[in-house]
């Protein structure tokens, strides 16, 4: 038996969304900037998919440019609307602390470039206070980049405020929706959002295929030059059949988000009772609501995490020690870190997160197995009482 609770590092494509890729790499080939009727057949295509992720997140089709991926979307709208307003003045760039590191390691390159920027900083269940941004905020603000929900710990931030106060003092806001998008409602206009960035490996696409929404009317370079393809936004030829992925991707999600969030909720929480339950030493890390509905961290006393991700992989069960970028650096999360958790919790914590495919029967597997494999690496690690 092998179980897969790693969906938030990616999650695997759907039969559904497999065959319109397949169908589009043999039969759509044509360029889509090409006048004939090959080229015009993929830009139908691309039509198509633009017009699904539009409904996805409640926007106009023209405001959404694909992209390679979350990272790329969040490169765009960084460098984007830092380049674009550079000749105002506003050289100050504001992200959470606990931001992908596609936005953190932007932030980096972009301070290194001349660039101010402030991390601000979350409490201890992982959510920015608007308090915080309010006092960072400052006249010369860009833009302020917090995420809609977290990869590590799927705790959701009140992106609404928090958007209304970079707005009043004229700042942009973008959110990194990665994890959020096909697993909440999210609506572009509801959230107060300049720029909110996707990705279709999280729910249910193919990897190296997303998309940036941007506001009509935002004021944005484009990083990649050239034609000028995604209006001058984004250039390079489209990548048809993954973004045609990408598209049956967020029509299913339109369908099913409902159904799935309330069925993976149970199932998480299901999972998450069954382990405090049975397993001492362990808590849950972040606000347990508001959470995206498939994803719980959770730290074990005495048990070092990749040792659990290891001993649990033996038993062909899948869960990760936080972001999969990070992972195989024994580097403790940065997440847990800014929440002010203790070194023995940042470096103890795994995450599950779930997916449409898990089921009761998996879960209580894991729950079967997890006692045994905890108390046999405690029982390792334990040093003996000295005579
Ligand atoms: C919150 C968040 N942002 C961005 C990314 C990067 O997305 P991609 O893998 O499509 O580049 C991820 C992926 O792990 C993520 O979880």
């Amino acid at each position: 038996m092998r179980i897969y609770f790693d969906h938030n590092a990616t999650t695997p494509v759907t039969p559904p969304v497999a065959e319109a890729m397949t169908q589009a790499l043999l039969e759509d080939f044509g360029n889509a900037s090409s006048v004939h009727h090959f080229g015009q057949r993929a830009k139908a295509r691309l039509d198509e998919a633009r017009s699904d992720i539009g409904r996805l997140l409640h926007a106009e089709p023209s405001e959404i440019v694909f992209t390679s991926g979350g990272t790329e979307a969040d490169n765009l709208a960084l460098r984007g609307v830092a380049e674009a307003l550079e000749p105002t003045g506003r050289r100050h760039l504001i992200a959470s602390a606990i931001e992908h590191e596609a936005v953190l390691v932007t932030l980096k390159a972009l301070a290194r470039r001349g660039w101010k920027t402030t991390l601000l900083p979350v409490d201890a269940t992982g959510i920015v206070r608007p308090e915080a941004l309010e006092a960072s905020l400052t006249d010369q603000t860009a833009i302020v980049s917090v995420m809609h929900a977290n990869n590590e710990i799927g705790t959701i931030q009140p992106i609404l405020e928090l958007a209304r106060l970079a707005h009043v003092r004229g700042a942009l806001f973008h959110t990194d929706a990665v994890q959020s998008v096909a697993k909440i409602p999210v609506d572009v206009r509801a959230l107060g959002v300049d720029l909110l960035s996707l990705s279709a490996h999280k729910f249910n696409g193919p990897k190296g295929a997303g998309a940036l929404w941007i506001k009509r009317g935002t004021r944005l370079t484009a990083h990649m030059t050239g034609g000028k393809h995604e209006r001058n936004r984004r250039a390079g030829t489209e990548n048809v059949p993954a973004l045609v992925g990408l598209g049956v991707a967020a029509r299913l999600a339109v369908e099913k988000l409902a159904a799935d969030a309330g069925r993976l909720s149970q199932l998480r929480d299901r999972l998450e009772e069954g382990v405090l339950s049975r397993v001492a030493g362990t808590a849950v890390n972040g606000v347990r609501e508001p959470r995206v509905p498939n994803t719980t961290n959770i730290s074990f006393d005495g048990v070092e995490a990749e040792s659990l991700l290891i001993a649990l992989d033996l038993e062909g069960i899948a869960v990760s020690t936080g972001s999969a970028c990070s992972s195989g650096t024994l580097e403790p999360s940065h997440v847990l870190r800014a929440m002010g958790l203790p070194a023995h919790r940042t470096q103890n914590s795994i995450r599950l997160s779930l997916g449409a495919g898990n089921t009761v029967e998996e879960v209580e597997f894991f729950l079967s197995k997890l006692p045994p494999v905890v108390e046999k690496l405690r029982s390792l690690t334990r040093v003996p009482a000295r005579a």
